[in-house]
């Protein structure tokens, strides 16, 4: 047994079987607050309204969405890093919404993340081996500091970093090489589950592939479950087993990766996928392109009824506006689930898609309203 293999000690009485990760009606809801002297709560920004989702031990979950769709909030609430307002997630037969501190703190060895941006996340006065070994000191890994020093090498090969690299500082390195670095502080625990948060997002298309293909490889030697943050819906098709598609805080559908692919069915996947280039200029030419109209509502004030009526090519004058869709399978398998009241029928193509004008959404008096800060990195610490 490596020093990076996971203790045996630490599995919790579960079957192979058991999802590693369930997630159930999730919501995180930031308030809103207004006033100079004192501030009054005056609404939320729903970032996460009511996720429902599980990872099977050993696979990768895919998270697409446009860019203030809740992914990252998502992600954060998944590790209890972000409080959640309501809903459970459940951690190899633990639930940990709710649990106390010291628990939770026990529990975060085995749930790491990885950034888009690591010099963010990085302690740039601080040199590799020291944000390595930090990690084993603050979880009481490894029997003394030979013992630790030997768990950073191990890693630093895993990760494909030169041992010379443990004496230099995060500047001193290009960004793949950062993104190992970041790689590395999340494996040095001993993770059963990486979030990867747009893993590579901020790099160069020659390295993107390189890090993928990392991250791949230590999935298969550390029997890793991954969930994987994105837009690029080619990084997502490549990496994950099923995938995710998200829009105002919840999940519009959700299959296998072969599957949304070959057939998206809900509209807002549609639209998604009829923007991604095709390398065929014949299909390219010929292909149908479902543009649409207006931006994202605003989380604070979604639409009423299916969140995307407003943008919908396909809406219906009944139940679009004023029912909202559950995430229901659809099919025979049962594995492709879609939220949307006329799915079958747009299939079918007995529904076709129309015009839509652009609707602006916005909560009433907003050029009033503080919104908060987005969460600052600079002084992130994974061990909290
Ligand atoms: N700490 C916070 N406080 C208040 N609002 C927040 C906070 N973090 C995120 N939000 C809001 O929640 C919504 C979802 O943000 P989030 O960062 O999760 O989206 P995202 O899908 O990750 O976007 P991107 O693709 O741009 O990273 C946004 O409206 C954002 O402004
Ligand atoms: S429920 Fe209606 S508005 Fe929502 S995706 Fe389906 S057709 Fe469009
Ligand atoms: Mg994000």
């Amino acid at each position: 047994m490596t020093s990076l293999s996971k203790d045996a000690s630490d599995d919790a009485p579960t079957t192979p079987e058991t999802p590693l990760v369930e997630v159930k009606d999730l919501k995180v809801h930031f308030p809103i607050t207004r006033g100079v002297i004192f501030d009054r709560v005056v609404g939320f920004v729903k970032a996460v309204d009511g996720v429902d989702l599980s990872i099977p031990r050993g696979k990768t979950y895919g998270l697409v969405g446009e860019s203030g769709c809740g992914k990252s909030t998502l992600g954060r609430a998944l590790l209890q890093l972000t409080p959640s307002t309501g809903g459970t997630v459940t951690f190899d037969g633990t639930q940990i919404t709710g649990i106390g501190p010291v628990k939770l703190r026990a529990m975060r060895r085995r749930m790491q993340m990885i950034f888009q941006d690591p010099l963010s996340s990085l302690d740039p006065r601080q040199n590799v081996e020291s944000i390595l070994i930090e990690g084993l000191a603050a979880h009481g890994i490894g029997k003394g500091r030979d013992d630790r020093r030997q768990r950073v090498a191990e890693t630093l090969d895993a990760v494909g970093l030169p041992r010379w690299a443990l004496s230099r500082y995060p500047h001193e390195f290009s960004g793949g090489q950062r993104q190992r670095i970041g790689i590395a502080r999340a494996l040095v625990l001993g993770p059963d589950l990486i979030v990867a948060d747009e893993p590579v997002s901020a790099l160069d298309v020659s390295i993107q592939a390189q890090v993928i293909n990392l991250l791949e490889d230590l999935q298969d030697q550390l029997n890793l479950t991954y969930l994987v943050i994105a837009h690029d819906l080619a990084v997502v098709r490549h990496i994950a087993d099923v995938v995710g598609v998200m829009y105002l805080g919840a999940l519009v559908e959700e299959a296998s990766s072969d599957e949304l692919y070959a057939e998206p069915l809900h509209p807002y996947t549609r639209a998604l996928m009829s923007a991604v280039p095709v390398p065929d200029p014949d299909v390219e030419d010929q292909r149908e392109r479902i543009l649409l109209a207006g931006d994202l509502p605003s989380p604070a004030n979604p639409p009423k009824g299916c969140r995307f009526h407003t943008r919908c090519p396909w809406a219906q004058p009944t139940r679009c506006a004023d029912e909202r869709p559950a995430l229901r399978a659809i099919g025979d398998v049962g594995t492709h689930r879609v939220a949307c009241h006329w799915a079958e029928d747009i299939r079918s193509g007995v529904l076709k898609p129309h015009e839509v004008r652009a609707d602006v959404v916005r909560p009433a008096g907003d050029d009033e309203i503080v919104m908060p800060d987005k969460l600052d990195l600079s002084n992130f610490d994974p061990h909290m």
